[in-house]
């Protein structure tokens, strides 16, 4: 069955539908549709109770909400058990979970910690810290200058010292997705763990945790339309079993005594204090409204609108897109530069035509000094973006050096 690319779903999103706004910046966070507003509307309107405490009908339907969420995410990424996935803020707070977790509890003096060079700040911070804490090493594992990770690079940073290795699944800045089955292959050849930062990915990248066999990976709902503030962490249960506790409070314990404490059973001993079950409610939405219009469908329109733009990019003077060379390996993100005009300026002068991108170095500076520039302009695409949207984006793009002051 071919897949009709051409319908772009921006009807269901009430802040394009009723305003003449580009979103282009859908890789810091997503629009979200109707569904999903209604969904934690209703939550709150119908079924607000705190829950996994009451034992009252409608604190029960508030457990229901939030296990029935759990349950849509472990299907939709392929895990082998729901105690495998733990709600969290977003992959910051994921990914500082298994830092303080399990790296501060298993690692020590000399064991290595492997990053690649294009990670997001969340993704760097909390090794950085592990590190300095244990006497760790953190090594990067370098891509070259179109964001390519090879595999003789890989072969070469893994060694038996390798005890983690964390990695992002696609780059915020470049867009292109690294070869996780072959570095996590390789990773366990030398018992090392994979950690997967898919914050990026898992809105181009149809996830499937076993497949693929990272110990670890972490992806927030804003970024999949869902709700700000609610995020997966997925870990492998016997990994998550022997890892203590990160933050501690309410839920997450059997029982408390006055100098001690057991435990809860997965996932609750890494959910303290009150879940976000608001936030499960229309990340649960977002994944269903996913699954009905399909992951290929968006991939697919993602791909075609990323080459419409890549295409008309390139033949203007003066920009220099950032990573692959060809538009299939950059998954709905362009990131350029402009000669001679600040990626501010650049966003500045695009919001007088309502196009929204984001300028500066995107969280992911050990990446702009290795290509060689300190902030760039990073347009990025979601399916319910339309050719208007990127005829308006560059029409503006290619006046802004004359508008500089530039002859051309
Ligand atoms: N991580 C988000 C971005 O790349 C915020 O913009």
């Amino acid at each position: 069955m071919s897949i009709n690319v051409n319908i772009s779903h921006r009807e269901d999103f009430p802040l394009l539908r009723d305003s003449n706004i580009v979103y282009l910046d859908n890789a810091a966070t997503s629009q979200k549709p109707d569904c999903v507003i209604e969904a934690v509307e209703e939550f709150y309107h119908k079924h607000n109770a705190n829950p996994l405490r009451g034992f009252y009908e409608l604190a029960m339907l508030a457990t229901e909400q939030l296990e029935n969420s759990r349950t849509t995410v472990k299907e939709f990424i392929n895990a082998k058990f729901e105690e495998e996935v733990i709600f969290t803020k977003g992959t910051t707070e994921s990914i500082n979970l298994i830092a303080n977790s399990y790296g501060m509890n298993f690692l020590g003096e000399g064991d290595e910690i492997l990053i690649s060079i294009m990670e997001h700040h969340c993704n760097i911070l909390p090794w950085q810290f592990v590190a300095s804490k244990t006497g760790a090493v953190l090594k990067y594992l370098e891509c070259d200058m179109d964001g390519l990770i090879s595999d003789t690079a890989i072969e070469e940073a893994i060694t038996d010292k390798t005890k983690i290795v964390a990695i992002t699944q696609l780059s915020n800045v470049l867009g292109r997705e690294n070869p996780i089955a072959r570095i996590t292959k390789t990773a366990h050849e030398h018992g090392a763990i994979v950690v997967m930062d898919a914050a990026q990915s898992v809105v181009h990248v149809k996830i499937d945790v076993q497949a693929l066999d990272v110990d670890f990976m972490a992806f927030s709902g804003h970024k999949i339309m869902s709700p700000m503030g609610i995020g997966i962490l997925y870990g492998k249960k016997e990994l998550l079993n022997k890892m203590p506790p990160f933050l501690r409070g309410g839920e997450m314990i059997e029982s408390v005594t006055r100098t001690d404490a057991v435990f809860a059973q997965l996932p609750y001993k890494f959910e303290a204090g009150t879940d976000n079950a608001s936030g499960a409610v229309g990340l649960m939405a977002a994944i269903n409204y996913i699954n009905s219009i399909g992951m290929e469908y968006m991939h697919e329109r993602t791909l075609m609108l990323t080459k419409m733009c890549f295409d008309a990019i390139c033949k203007i003077p003066h920009i220099h897109i950032i990573g692959a060379k060809d538009s299939n390996n950059h998954n709905g993100i362009i990131s350029f530069t402009i000669d001679n005009v600040h990626p501010h300026d650049v966003s500045q002068i695009l919001s007088e035509s309502n196009v929204c991108v984001r300028a500066g170095h995107h969280c992911a500076q050990p990446l702009c000094d290795f290509l060689g520039f300190k902030s760039c302009t990073r347009a990025s695409f979601m399916f319910y973006n339309t050719q208007e949207d990127i005829d308006t984006f560059i029409k503006s793009l290619s006046g802004i050096r004359k508008m500089m002051g530039y002859g051309d």
